[in-house]
């Protein structure tokens, strides 16, 4: 038996017969229908692969019912069937999404080529799909997170990512993660095929960010493209639209995405027709909407279409257990990227890392590493490639030739230490000026400062 199944839509029952007849002949599976109307309701609930549709049909036109299954089943293939070469309606359907179409009485053996070339067509869109769902699933954005904080988020992330229609919203300061949790919901939803669009609600001009987002038809306003265009609720089709900084949209746009969260439907600017769209609507911000509200700067309506499900990630320094994995990570990852030798992290860098604050949180982590690792050579990362300030008094030892410092030691044996201590304590000051009395932008200046030096010597080492 073919794997492959066929509706047949022909009014005329003894075409519609000979038809099914013919094709049952050559094990595809046939469903035969009189109407537009009783087909389509047959594709909604179980989608054929082809569909043989007669242009002349009572009620609802073939026509208009290649407009229907094309948009709401656009994987569907069909073929018109017509019962004169009427060339204006062959040409418009074609345009409208048919695969080819055949004039009435149809002549069997054209018919099964074009069907084995349109199952040919469906066998490699199939492959196609399946090396793409592989390859989405080989590169699902890697999320690293042990602490029991993030573990029950990523819990609450998995299970809402079942239901494609619930709206979450997500809560965090920046630098959390707060898109990249976006991304994972998206990829372990069931509708991963679909797109994932990130629209920056704060960087989008206000005049701009309705046409954005639903799109305008043709000469809308001045400088509106002449074709019209679709907007970013449209190409999140299926998919997921992903609001980002929705603490900074205005009044206006709060009531135009109001409306679109209670219908899914929406108007294109300047048009009458309206559209529909499913896709799932993920929001984030920063700030802190339910005082946003209380201050009566954020509706309260949207606040609740939004969080449907609600997530906040906590920051960083509320989840000390996560820095030294994602350190670790972090390292792995820009040491390939910059064909470094990489393979540790030292022990007072660590604790370095654990005692620090983290005001940028997960984002200042990747930056740090991603800075030592350009910066210096390994394998082992140290405290001074980090630019932070040691924790307790720790040091690391790193081998002879590679540190940047003097030796504690002269070769004299006059104790330098005290006075390393005064001219680095001099140097600190310097930089603290120069970073507006922030301690870790100084440190980093610091940092660079020395790497600067550090290349000096290697080249003056080069000369020597
Ligand atoms: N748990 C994690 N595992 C691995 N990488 C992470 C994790 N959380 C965040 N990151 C990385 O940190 C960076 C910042 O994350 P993201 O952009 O998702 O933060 P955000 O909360 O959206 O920040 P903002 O509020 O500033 O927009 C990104 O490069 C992201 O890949
Ligand atoms: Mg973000």
């Amino acid at each position: 038996m073919s794997s492959y199944s066929i509706y047949v839509v022909d009014d005329e029952a003894l075409a519609r017969n000979g038809l099914k007849l013919a094709l049952k002949k050559k094990n595809y599976s046939v469903q035969g229908f009189g109407t537009a109307e009783s087909a389509i309701k047959a594709i909604d609930k179980s989608p054929p692969d082809l569909v043989l549709l007669d242009i002349g049909l009572p009620g609802m036109s073939g026509v208009e019912a290649l407009e229907i299954i094309k948009k709401n089943h656009p994987e569907v293939i069909i073929v018109m069937i017509t019962a004169y070469e009427d060339v204006q309606t062959v040409v418009s359907s074609m345009k409208n999404g048919a695969y080819e179409y055949v004039v009435k009485p149809v002549q069997m053996d054209a018919l099964l080529v074009i069907l084995r070339n349109a199952f040919e067509t469906i066998a490699m869109r199939k492959e196609i799909q399946a090396l793409h769902e592989k390859y989405l699933k080989e590169n699902l954005p890697c999320f690293i997170g042990e602490s029991n904080a993030i573990q029950d988020v990523m819990e609450l992330v998995a299970k809402v990512a079942q239901s494609p229609d619930t709206p979450i919203l997500i809560l965090g300061d920046t630098g959390t993660g707060k898109e990249l949790i976006a991304k994972a919901i998206h990829y372990k939803s069931p509708n991963f095929k679909g797109p994932m669009v990130a629209v920056n609600c704060a960087a989008m001009p206000k005049a701009l960010i309705e046409s954005e987002l639903f799109g305008y038809e043709k000469g809308a306003f001045t400088g509106a493209e002449r074709s019209g265009k679709a907007g970013l609720v449209e190409k999140a089709a299926h998919g997921t639209l992903f609001l980002d900084e929705v603490g900074d949209l205005s009044t206006e746009a709060q009531v135009k995405l109001l409306r679109f969260l209670d219908t899914g439907e929406y108007y294109r600017v300047g048009g009458t027709k309206k559209h529909a769209v499913k896709a799932r609507i993920i929001s984030a911000t920063n700030r802190d909407l339910s005082a946003l509200v209380a201050a009566g700067e954020f509706r309260n309506d949207l606040y609740h279409r939004f969080a449907v499900v609600k997530l906040e990630v906590p920051s960083l320094c509320q989840r000390r257990d996560d820095i030294i994995p994602m350190a670790k990570h972090f390292l792995v990852e820009f040491s390939q990227k910059f064909e470094k030798s990489f393979n540790s992290i030292s022990a007072a860098a660590e604790a370095a890392l654990k005692e620090y604050d983290w005001p940028g949180n997960v984002r200042e982590l990747k930056n740090l590493i991603e800075r030592g690792v350009l910066l210096s050579e390994g394998p082992q990362l140290m405290l001074e490639d980090l630019g932070l300030k040691a924790n307790n008094g720790g040091q690391d030892n790193r081998q002879q030739g590679d540190s940047p410092h003097l030796p504690p030691v002269s070769p004299s044996g006059i104790d330098m230490s005290a006075i390393i201590a005064e001219i680095e304590k001099a140097y600190f000051d310097e930089a603290l000026k120069l970073a507006d009395g922030n301690e870790s932008k100084a440190a980093l200046l610091l940092n660079l400062t020395r790497d600067k030096f550090r290349y000096r010597r290697q080249k003056l080492d080069g000369v020597r």
